[in-house]
């Protein structure tokens, strides 16, 4: 047997207790699988007393990642702390630097910073592996950056954030108040520190410009993902979606596009009858599509202990088996600046509307549809009994400065009260 694989392992929350459990669990297994000992030698976090319910004792302790990051005796810093900047990025640097590889679960310090890193990486000979950053335990970066490594990309999409999917699942089946939810998902613990993070759409759009780099080759690109959260999605948009056949989600959506780059995370409808739209609760799901394979549909959990360690270890594992990939998928240094398409491709919309209930009023709403140039699929008014009628267009393909102009027109009629909902409506 050659030479363990020796580990420094900074941030021990959730993942890094995983991480620890798996490699002192499975020790026979993951040495079999590669032909060398995975080996823990030293870890790195706030506090060194706490009980982590996993026993650290065998291993050296760093106060300072950065420390840790830069010892000899280890082969790969396994980062797990989190954080765009900080001692997250201090300490893969310096871990570069030294002549490490790195394995993180940080999406934030990637998608901001990951162009610069995997750069500096390449140049010191050195790997950076960031599997569990992308939708916990599916191992949609492997799928990507492997399995479909002979494909043209056409399409990237999905549900890359469990918390929102939650809050939208459980809004619908509990009939209840975004609100209501958003305070239920934070006495259960799903929501991040900061939960701007999950409900804005960051954290998804993180994972979102990673997993567009590999796919378009293009040096990723956060800022050029169009963001908007769900705090908007009402319960009332939930019920309508539903009954015209669809469900909201906050979905991803990655394509290359004659006029360049589009990245979206935003609330959208799909079809219910869809794999999206049947996704429940905190679970992921990543669609993939390349011209030679077609669609594939990858589900699971995306965040816990269990996967997300699964995910850092596929990456160790690698390492130890020397199997060494562009932190992207090819050489950083030749990655294109992404071109970003300026508005999104043409799709249909659901429209939700309400009209006070006199003759003509849909008329006008129809004739500023028509300046427009928004063609109608399918509309219903459902009863009511007061003076105001709810109604819901859904539009063929539109583009999305045209409905804009409407959303913005509509108002302005004597007939529309207060402002129209407009919901993109994703062909999958
Ligand atoms: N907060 C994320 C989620 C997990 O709810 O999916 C970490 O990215």
């Amino acid at each position: 047997m050659t030479d363990p694989l020796r580990l420094g392992i900074a941030g021990l929350g959730t993942v890094g207790v995983g991480v620890i459990k798996i490699i002192q669990q499975r020790a026979n297994l993951l040495a079999a699988r590669t032909g060398r000992p995975v080996q823990i030698v030293a870890v790195s976090a706030r506090s060194k007393d706490k009980d982590r319910g996993v026993d650290i004792s065998g291993y050296d302790w760093e106060d300072d990642p950065v420390a840790m990051a830069k010892r000899n005796d280890i082969d790969v810093f396994v980062e797990l702390m989190g954080g765009e900047d900080g001692p997250a990025k201090a300490a893969t640097e310096a871990a570069i630097a030294t002549g490490k590889d790195v394995v993180t679960a940080n999406k934030a310090m990637l998608a901001i910073h990951g162009q610069a890193l995997a750069e500096a990486a390449e140049e010191a000979g050195r790997v950076i592996r960031f599997e569990a950053a992308v939708a916990g335990g599916i191992p949609v970066v492997k799928a990507l950056t492997e399995g479909l490594a002979g494909n043209q990309v056409s399409r990237v999409l999905g549900v890359m954030n469990g918390t929102c999917n939650y809050i939208l699942t459980r809004m619908q089946s509990a009939g209840l108040s975004y609100d209501e939810v958003f305070e239920e998902a934070n006495q259960l613990g799903y929501l991040e520190a900061d939960p701007n993070l999950d409900v804005g759409g960051i954290d998804a759009g993180h994972k979102l410009a990673l997993l567009s780099s590999i796919a378009f080759g293009t040096q990723v690109d956060f800022d050029g993902v169009a963001l908007e959260g769900i705090g908007q999605v009402t319960i009332e948009d939930i019920n309508q979606a539903a009954e015209l056949g669809f469900r909201i989600k906050l979905l991803g959506v990655a394509r290359m596009t004659g006029r360049g780059l589009e990245q979206r995370m935003t609330p959208c409808l799909v079809p219910a009858d869809s794999p999206l739209g049947q996704l429940e609760g905190g679970t992921n799901m990543v669609v993939l599509e390349g011209d030679a394979v077609g669609q594939i549909v990858m589900r699971g959990a995306g965040a816990g202990e269990g996967p997300t360690a699964s995910a850092v270890m596929g990456d160790v594992m690698d390492i130890a088996r020397g199997f060494r990939l562009s932190t992207f998928g090819q050489a950083a240094a030749g990655l294109e600046k992404a071109n970003r398409a300026a508005v999104a491709a043409a799709a249909p919309y659901y429209l939700r509307l309400t009209l006070a209930d006199k003759p003509g009023a849909l008329a006008k709403v129809a004739s500023v549809l028509s300046d427009c140039g928004i063609s109608i699929d399918r509309m219903r008014q459902r009863s009511h009994g007061g003076t105001d009628a709810p109604v819901l267009i859904v539009t063929h393909k539109v583009a999305a400065p045209n409905l804009k102009a409407a959303v913005d027109a509509l108002p302005t009629t004597d007939v529309v009260i207060g402002q129209p909902v407009a919901l993109r409506i994703e062909d999958l």
